[in-house]
């Protein structure tokens, strides 16, 4: 089966990773890719927003699967185009991505659906977050604790278009939950935690994460089936009932408060930095999975995660999330490699045969292991041999799971 994958990240560099891991695959093609994708396939100079250039090339190379990393062209109807052409695509068409693409939108689903979320308020008065309604690359945000903040959140978001959201302030552990979906039936990966935020200790400014790690402890297949039938199942189905089937990745941002599971927000497609960490769980056949779920028909598909942990750190540019890098040659990824840690390409480019920054977010480190101390004591070994003037990384991604777990919060406790 030839595929053409869209995106550039860390994320899509572990889907091709385990999409080349397919007896299935015959051609794996990328656009735009990047250094490390090109390792494993034909990388295109075509950008996964611009929908004619994508069109064309899907058709030109007569690919039998699109799979649709990024939320941008989700949001902006790609899956549509593609499949009105006859292409089979992993990834939602615009009406169902608008999970994603509108919180007012997402508010309505989970309302409609009877998904537990944060109450809206009618007024923005502290404590209360403020969500602007459209896509904001993780700046439309503001979780405000006094009345300055409120005032100093509305200025930020005035500028952004569509209604705001006002939400009750919530309090509790935040993780991450996958299903993949067919438009009617939802299976779920393992549970992960990211670490958004750019410095130790959850201090700094927001970015597009710094490392996460799988399976959260406390949170076993039950509790993972019981948070799919909660948060995930209701809003296929609610979506499915008013026409807009969503078939690609559900990602569900929980946060286990002490009244129970709540939903922060839905994405439409997989995460990264903890596709990262999960991928490199799954003992079934990826291509199998997404080529089924495009299809429609996931029956008597398996995506068994298997009895093992991963931890991911990021290596940032020096200054990111303000700016990042470009240009500065990376040394040491065949030393991490060597060491027995995946490395995943996210803002680097070849520069003459050298390895070179291009980007914010540089690298994945990933390594596999027994429990997630194994996991973590291997990612950060293999982490500190990869170098260049001003990489930088966190030095506590998954450092309170291995001490005894951040989850105080079981989420059965709390299921109606
Ligand atoms: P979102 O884009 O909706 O996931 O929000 C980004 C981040 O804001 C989340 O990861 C949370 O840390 C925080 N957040 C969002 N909604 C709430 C809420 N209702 N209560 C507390 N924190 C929130
Ligand atoms: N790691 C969060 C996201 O992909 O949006």
């Amino acid at each position: 089966m030839k595929v053409l994958l869209l995106g550039s990240g860390g994320r899509e560099h572990a889907l091709a990773w385990k999409l080349v891991q397919s007896p299935l695959l015959t051609e794996l093609h990328a656009a735009p890719g990047n250094p490390g994708i090109a390792a494993l396939g034909h990388c295109h100079p075509v950008r996964a927003d611009d929908p004619e250039a994508v069109l064309g090339l899907a058709g030109s190379l007569g690919v039998a699967l699109v799979v649709i990393g990024p939320e941008v062209p989700l949001v902006a109807g790609l899956a549509d185009a593609l499949r009105r052409n006859g292409i089979p695509v992993f990834g939602p068409g615009r009406a169902a991505a608008a999970i994603e693409g509108s919180k007012q939108f997402a508010k309505e689903v989970m309302q409609a659906a009877g998904v537990p979320t944060a109450q809206v308020l009618p007024q923005p008065a502290a404590p209360c977050v403020l969500k602007a309604d459209g896509l904001a690359a993780g700046k439309g945000v503001v979780v405000c604790l006094t009345q300055e903040e409120v005032t100093a959140g509305l200025a930020e978001l005035a500028g952004l278009p569509g209604p705001l959201v006002v939400e009750e302030l919530l309090e509790g552990p935040e993780v991450s939950l996958f299903a993949v979906c067919d438009g009617v039936t939802a299976i779920a990966l393992p549970v992960a935690q990211d670490f958004k935020r750019a410095y130790d200790g959850d201090a700094g400014p927001n970015t597009g994460g710094m490392g996460s790690y799988a399976p959260v402890p406390g949170l076993d297949a039950v509790d993972v089936e019981e948070l799919v039938d909660v948060t995930c199942r209701p809003v296929l189905a609610e979506l499915a009932a008013r026409g807009a089937p969503f078939i690609g990745t559900l990602f569900a941002g929980l946060m286990l408060t002490g009244d129970g599971p709540r939903v922060l927000e839905y994405n439409c497609r997989f995460g990264d930095p903890e596709t990262q960490s999960l991928l490199p769980l799954v003992d079934d056949d990826l291509l199998v999975v997404l080529a089924a779920a495009a299809q429609g028909d996931l029956s008597g598909v398996r995506l068994g995660p298997a009895a093992r942990a991963a931890v991911t750190v990021v290596l940032a540019a020096g200054d990111y999330p303000a700016a990042g890098d470009q240009g500065s040659e990376i040394t040491g990824v065949a030393d991490a490699e060597a060491a027995g840690a995946l490395v995943f390409h996210a803002g680097t480019a070849l520069r003459g045969g050298r390895l070179v920054t291009n980007g914010g977010r540089v690298l994945n480190v990933t390594a596999v292991g027994a429990d997630l101390v194994a996991a973590r004591h291997s990612a950060y070994a293999a982490a500190d041999k990869i170098s260049w003037s001003g990489a930088r990384r966190r030095g506590d991604i998954a450092l309170a799971a291995t001490a005894g777990g951040t989850l105080q919060t079981r989420p059965e406790a709390h299921l109606d």
